[in-house]
């Protein structure tokens, strides 16, 4: 077995143990172990997943109870991407929001629509013609999964749009936005069956075992109602799913054809006749305190609602307005998710201990004395950086304060010093790194924040053979998000760093069935080295945009890779662009532009990229843009009314010719295509110089 784990990385080693066996048995009907090993897997995690109901994630084999989750459900490309919105939890933050919407919009009068934050999962509806014709999940926000089969299950959904009393008939084409989440009374009910349930296994084991037969599995509960509502949607067998009762609210449209809505109000309240589950739990309004108002309503009649809200979500009503102010890859800049304080709870800070990131961060853990927290026992909170632990002053053996914010991983909010004994050791910044042993970089930077100058001392390890570094970098280059190689996961990356098998990315492609069947008394069969084997060679023409996703370049995520890859098509091309060519991408920065330039200037990372080309895997970006286009990498900015085209359609014409379009005019800006009623975004044009275009300028240059 791997060397010593930690339990978070335990329970993600069995999580996908077991849900490769349920593949095994349920899919491919040819199970690898007996029943006795999957039952002895299944129990220790079930026991520490009990222990550290934080590591309980949605999709962990034991919150799919009566069903399994599907590998297989369909992937669904969103039309128009599924954003996310960006949190907090403070007044003053929602005030500076208000203030940057003021500024930017100048002097319009601004409204906004707040809503209840419903605490389940996003969903996407697609009527055409007015019947329900696919659902998909939020995914990654461009590609979700395919549950038109279990959202058709939903009591709530309109399988079919009513013709609009309102307003008109619904478009042809409309795709409808909303969350799908478990009522709360449903949810202790189906605890409480599957505690019945065990009841009864328990019963049929002591036969069993006087029989000395194998014993049967019993359930695990579901850790929280959003848990239980994300494995019952993605569930294969939607009989269970829909006896399940899973619940719907729609709160938005994303597409819809030849709809000219003017405010939200207006799409919520078009929507709802057209026979569409809509809260009516929200208001219009004009100031923050009016949002505070609805605020403090809600902290207290959430208590009374049937189903978990985690906060509001405050949307600019005018819909022309949301496009002046625009988005930025993972958020639109029009709307703020104003979360409810996190419950709290006191406990002794036993230790810190340092964890090492896949790009050598070292951070420091809190392990903690277990407590109740928000519905689950808690044992390790996050503490960020030595500075923070310095500023709050927490001590090892304080009384501290905890909560869950947000992430699911809570967080040491402060000590009580009053409590304090004595014997409280204050943390010493680490020196040496716990995985290798080498030097720490120690960084100092500060930021401002709520107007107080913070100090942040964080800690690095530089040494790029860092073993913990390399394990974490292997393990997300084989993840989801990057390379997407089924089998390739925690257990097996340790595995194969214990062989010293591994060492480099381009390791991965170079092993065979012959290499992994070798670990047979590792538990490692021929149909799992054979599968492996198949996945890896699969992950090679993912294309570009995951190579950038896995390569970890610092400060590029998944959006980033994205727009690299559509921006520069080839690994070349990326690895010479200079820091002026990075930034004529609006949302690349100095500080990305750098980062970009600094890995690829690396020798060990060109030797690295070498290798991993060399074994094959495609370095090109899949979706080609034409570049044969005049407007091809030119920058846009559209604004005003057009007298035939809709902004969003000029600007879809222009993304597929290779340009790009931004929200704001700067000197960045090629031309400005500005129609009826344009402001100031055609005044700072002039102001700068810009070419100034018409509709028909355009389309000329459009198909010149
Ligand atoms: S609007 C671009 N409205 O919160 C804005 N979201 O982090 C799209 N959510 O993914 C979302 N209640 O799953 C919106 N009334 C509401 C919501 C809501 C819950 C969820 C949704 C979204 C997440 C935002």
């Amino acid at each position: 077995m791997a060397k010593k784990e930690s339990p978070a990385q335990r329970i993600r080693d069995l999580q996908e143990q077991i849900t490769q066996h349920n593949k095994l048995y349920y899919e491919d009907d040819s199970p690898e172990i007996s029943d006795l090993e999957y039952d002895r897997l299944l129990a220790e995690l079930v026991a520490l997943e009990k222990e550290y109901p934080e590591l309980v994630s949605p999709d962990s084999p034991t919150q799919q109870v009566g069903g399994r989750p599907s590998p297989t459900l369909a992937p669904v490309e969103h039309r128009i991407p599924m954003l996310s919105i960006n949190n907090t939890y403070d007044e003053i933050e929602l005030r500076k929001f208000d203030e940057r919407m003021r500024k930017n919009l100048a002097e319009e009068a601004l409204e906004y629509v707040v809503e209840l934050k419903i605490d389940g999962l996003a969903v996407s509806l697609l009527y055409e013609n007015g019947k329900l014709v696919r659902a998909a999940t939020r995914g990654n926000g461009r590609v979700g999964e395919d549950v038109t089969e279990n959202v058709l299950g939903i009591k709530e959904t309109p399988k079919t749009l009513k013709g609009g009393n309102l307003f008109s008939n619904p478009p042809a084409v409309i795709e409808l936005r909303g969350e799908v989440y478990l009522r709360r009374s449903r949810f202790n009910e189906l605890n409480l069956e599957i505690e019945a349930k065990n009841t009864e296994i328990k019963e049929i084991n002591l036969e069993l075992e006087k029989l000395g037969k194998t014993l049967r599995r019993e359930l695990a509960p579901f850790a929280n109602p959003r848990n239980a509502a994300a494995g019952t949607l993605k569930l294969l067998d939607s009989e269970e799913s829909a006896r399940r009762g899973l619940s719907l609210w729609l709160y938005g449209v994303g597409y819809a054809e030849g709809a000219e809505f003017k405010t939200h109000a207006e799409v919520l309240k078009t929507i709802e006749s057209y026979g569409c589950p809509v809260n009516p739990a929200y208001c219009v309004c004009k100031t923050v305190e009016e949002i505070l108002a609805f605020r403090d309503e809600w902290e207290e009649q959430r208590k009374e609602l049937d189903y978990d809200i985690d906060g509001l979500v405050i949307k600019v009503n005018s819909l022309s307005q949301r496009e002046a102010l625009g988005t930025t890859v993972k958020s639109p800049s029009w709307a703020i998710a104003y979360k409810y304080a996190a419950e709290q709870a006191v406990t002794t800070l036993k230790d810190i201990r340092i964890q090492v990131g896949k790009t050598g961060a070292l951070t420091p853990v809190a392990d903690l004395e277990p407590v109740f927290l928000a519905g689950s026992r808690v044992q390790h909170a996050s503490l960020h950086n030595a500075g923070e632990i310095a500023r709050k002053d927490i001590r090892i053996g304080d009384q501290v304060v905890i909560e869950k914010a947000g992430e699911i991983i809570p967080q040491v909010v402060r000590s009580l010093a009053e409590k304090r004994t004595g014997k409280e050791k204050v943390f010493a910044e680490p020196t040496t790194c716990p995985s290798c042993g080498g030097k720490v970089l120690r960084v100092v930077t500060s930021k401002k924040e709520k107007g107080e100058v913070v100090k942040r001392v964080s800690h690095q390890c530089n040494n790029v053979s860092c073993p913990a570094q390399l394990r974490e970098r292997l393990i997300y280059f084989g993840s989801r998000p990057a390379m997407d190689i089924e089998g390739l996961g925690p257990a097996m990356i340790d595995l194969l760093l214990d062989k010293d098998m591994v060492s480099d990315y381009a390791d991965i492609y170079r092993l065979t069935v012959n290499d992994l069947t070798s670990l047979k008394d590792k538990g490692i069969k021929n149909k799992s080295a054979n599968n492996l084997v198949t996945s890896i060679s699969q992950s090679k023409t993912r294309g570009l945009e995951q190579v950038l996703a896995a390569i970890n370049i610092p400060l590029v995520g998944t959006a980033g890779a994205r727009l690299l890859a559509q921006n520069f098509g080839s690994l070349e091309n990326l690895s010479k662009a200079t820091a002026e060519e990075l930034e004529a991408i609006p949302e690349i920065g100095p500080k990305m532009a750098e980062a970009i330039i600094d890995f690829f200037a690396n020798d060990r990372n060109k030797t690295s990229l070498q290798r991993l080309q060399e074994t094959g895997v495609v370095m090109e970006a899949l979706e080609k843009i034409d570049t044969s286009s005049p407007v091809a990498g030119k920058t846009f900015v559209l604004t005003g009314t057009l007298p035939t085209l809709k902004r969003s359609d000029a600007k879809k014409m222009l993304l597929a010719k290779g340009a790009k379009v931004s929200e704001s005019v700067s000197k960045k800006t090629d031309y400005v295509v500005a129609g009826e009623n344009a402001g100031s975004k055609l005044d700072k044009a002039q102001e700068l110089d810009i070419i100034i275009l018409d509709e028909t300028d355009l389309l000329e240059l459009l198909e010149s």
